[in-house]
């Protein structure tokens, strides 16, 4: 049994440590303007339940001795089979009244990664980016050709209207009436109210591995083939066990030009820094730079953590020896 030695909630950033890496997992469900005010209690509860549960569906996979990556890819599908989160069901919709959905997933042994960006009609995105990561040569599918790698790797398809929710449509109505004025979204300055969302696992398991996963329907109203950093490695995700796991949310076109995952973990890694550390001192960076969201974090020491710029970030974890700790707003009631 190891020992916690430490647990401790500094605002935005929480971080648990132990005397010897332990199993653990975190997850996100998106950061961004989430304010109490905004939100019913009812609203509330169902947020802590299904953060609950997705922690737990993953926890469970680290319990029974399996991987990281597997507990990662559970923890990811509970989030995308939600209408609650911008990921899967519930993904934000296009300009096009459409979604395009992007998801990574990596393997801190030996940095491996799958990726797809821009896909319509696959389910679970972040089982197609395990399967491109696990059954093909390369690290990244987009569009047609990822969804014809999903057909052939059987996984489930699905009509483009099975991501549609009614919140999701409103939210895309507003966006436009925004955007109006310009020719297109893409002239005008992103407006962090237009979306909520990506959802995302880091974890460690029995062996010391780490793995992280990112899922998202991107931001609303996009355009043109837009990708975010959910994709992108090294930007909204990263795993290498010789320093830390990241999942990001946020802002994507910030976390892509800053390297937000992977400067994250070369700071672990060049400059000794734990994880927390690194992570604060990167969304900091960041916000002052104009770059909204959070992270996610587990280092080789099995030390969980989190850290976000916003109001507030859907998150829980669960360590070895813990409760789920379930969060939403930056600041207590
Ligand atoms: N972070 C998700 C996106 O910007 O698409």
């Amino acid at each position: 049994m190891k020992t916690l030695l430490l647990a401790v909630a500094l605002g935005t950033c929480s971080v648990l440590a132990y005397a010897k890496a332990p199993i653990g997992i975190v997850i996100h469900g998106g950061a961004g303007t989430i304010s109490r005010d905004s939100m019913s209690a009812a609203q509330e509860q169902a947020y802590h339940a299904m953060l609950t549960h997705a922690v737990n569906q993953g926890y469970a996979v680290l319990e029974r001795g399996g991987s990281s990556l597997d507990a990662v890819t559970a923890a990811v599908i509970v989030l995308e089979d939600s209408p609650l989160f911008n990921a899967g069901k519930g993904a934000v919709y296009t300009f096009d009244e459409s979604h395009e959905l992007d998801a990574s997933i990596m393997d801190g042994r030996n940095r491996n990664a799958g990726a797809v960006a821009g896909v319509s009609n696959v389910k679970n995105p972040i089982l197609l980016a395990r399967a491109v990561m696990e059954k093909s040569v390369h690290v990244m599918l987009a569009g047609k050709g990822a969804e014809q790698f999903a057909k052939e790797q059987q996984l489930e398809l699905v009509d483009n209207s099975y991501f549609n929710t009614e919140f999701r449509y409103d939210a895309l109505k507003r966006a436009k009436q925004a955007i109006a004025p310009q020719p297109h979204q893409a002239a005008v300055p992103y407006d962090p109210a237009w979306k909520m969302g990506t959802v995302g696992a880091v974890a460690i398991d029995k062996k010391g591995n780490l793995a992280a996963a990112t899922s998202t329907g991107g931001m609303t109203a996009k355009r043109y083939g837009r990708i975010g950093d959910a994709p992108v490695i090294g930007a909204g995700n990263f795993a290498d066990n010789k320093s830390c796991a990241v999942s990001a949310t946020g802002h994507g076109e910030f976390f892509i030009r800053y390297q937000v995952a992977a400067d994250i973990c070369a700071r672990v890694k060049y400059q000794n820094k734990t994880a927390a550390v690194a992570a604060k001192e990167v969304m900091a960076e960041l916000k002052k730079v104009g770059g909204d969201g959070g992270v996610i974090v587990v280092d080789q020491k099995g030390q969980l953590s989190w850290t976000f710029n916003t109001e507030g970030m859907y998150r829980a974890l669960k360590a070895e020896g813990g409760e789920v700790i379930s969060e939403i707003f930056a600041t207590k009631p």
